[in-house]
């Protein structure tokens, strides 16, 4: 009897499929998006990103306890000052609304990881991510002002910085600050490959950080290129970055590719506002079905080679791996 053997594709029972997956997701590679709104008393939706919300520092916890009640246990803070002046002083204040909000997430919740974005656009009056010079952000300038932040970010007991404001040295300037704090033990998520995209419109209005005048195309990459994405990240490892970015995501997966392939950093993806904001849109319209499609955007991800990944899913994500819809 002959036996030919032709290939075939494993077409087995959901036991077997699940066995072979190619692409293992966990909570713990999920960051959610917190924001806290200085001003505020309480919770207010916002209305750009329908289903999350901005967090007074009183419900601080509140936010807390949403992500572990869906076994989310790692969070990105964003903070939206009172004040805002042309340096963005309101970003290393002592007793800003970041440092504030770490403080009491600490106090209650010391095992809840928190990193901070830091940058200024939040805190800036003109909304651009660093010190002026004309129209002009000024790169060196801003460097001191970003090292202050970080490290009283770190210092208020946060657990990792990511900066995100795309200035050159800015991760050499961070390491140094915090090493001559004494907190070597602090890492740096470097925003490395981070492109001047439209799909941030909903967090600008969200952050209130929106530039007046102009836009972020001097600091942050185009997104015709790749190569120049690189190059970025090899700037970042040199100067000591721990975990490398690429920001958004799924207009990216190439570039997460390519990253994941050329460095051996831990690497992580922001699916950033707009890729939310298209999901709920499309699905409120009736057009597709939020869940299968949130699982497969983060899916996606993954499967370009990030080990992590910031998203306003999270505990969405989160509750479809525990019930094995992805993972
Ligand atoms: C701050 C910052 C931005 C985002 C994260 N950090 C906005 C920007 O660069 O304008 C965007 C995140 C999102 O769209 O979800 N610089």
């Amino acid at each position: 009897m002959d036996f030919i053997h032709r290939p075939r594709r494993l077409r087995r029972s959901d036991a077997v499929r699940r066995m072979c997956r190619e692409t293992r997701v966990s909570p713990d590679a999920l960051i959610y998006p917190i924001f806290i709104d200085e001003a505020l008393t309480g919770v207010r939706p916002i209305e750009s990103l329908p289903g999350q919300n901005h967090y007074g520092l009183d419900s601080v916890c509140q936010a807390v306890e949403e992500c572990l009640a869906h076994g989310v246990g790692r969070c990105i803070l964003f903070g939206l000052p009172r004040e805002k002046d042309a340096c963005g002083s309101s970003a290393w204040a002592q007793r800003g609304v970041i440092q504030e909000a770490i403080r009491i997430i600490k106090v209650k919740y010391p095992d809840f990881y928190v990193i901070t974005d830091v940058c200024l656009c939040e805190y800036t009056s003109h909304g651009h991510c660093g010190l002026l010079d004309g129209q002009e952000v000024d790169n060196d300038k801003t460097l001191e002002l970003l090292a202050k932040t970080a490290l009283s970010h770190a210092a208020a007991g946060a657990d990792m910085v990511a900066p995100s404001d795309m200035m050159d040295g800015r991760v050499a300037a961070i390491r140094a600050a915090l090493d001559g704090a004494g907190l070597q033990n602090i890492p740096i998520m470097a925003y490395s490959a981070k492109y001047a995209s439209a799909f941030y419109g909903p967090f600008r209005a969200a952050a209130g950080s929106a530039p007046a005048f102009g836009d972020r195309r001097g600091y942050q990459m185009d997104p015709h290129n790749r190569r120049e994405a690189l190059r970025e990240c090899e700037l970042d490892i040199r100067e000591g970055a721990d975990i490398l970015m690429v920001k958004p995501a799924l207009s990216y997966l190439d570039v997460i590719r390519e990253c994941r392939d050329r460095f051996d950093l831990p690497l992580c993806a922001y699916s950033v506002s707009g890729e939310y904001a298209m999901i709920k849109a499309a699905a409120r319209a009736g057009l597709v079905d939020e869940h299968r499609v949130m699982c497969e955007s983060a899916l996606s991800v993954f499967r370009a080679g990030a080990d992590m990944l910031i998203t306003y899913y999270a505990k969405e994500l989160a509750d479809a791996i525990r019930r094995g819809d992805i993972g």
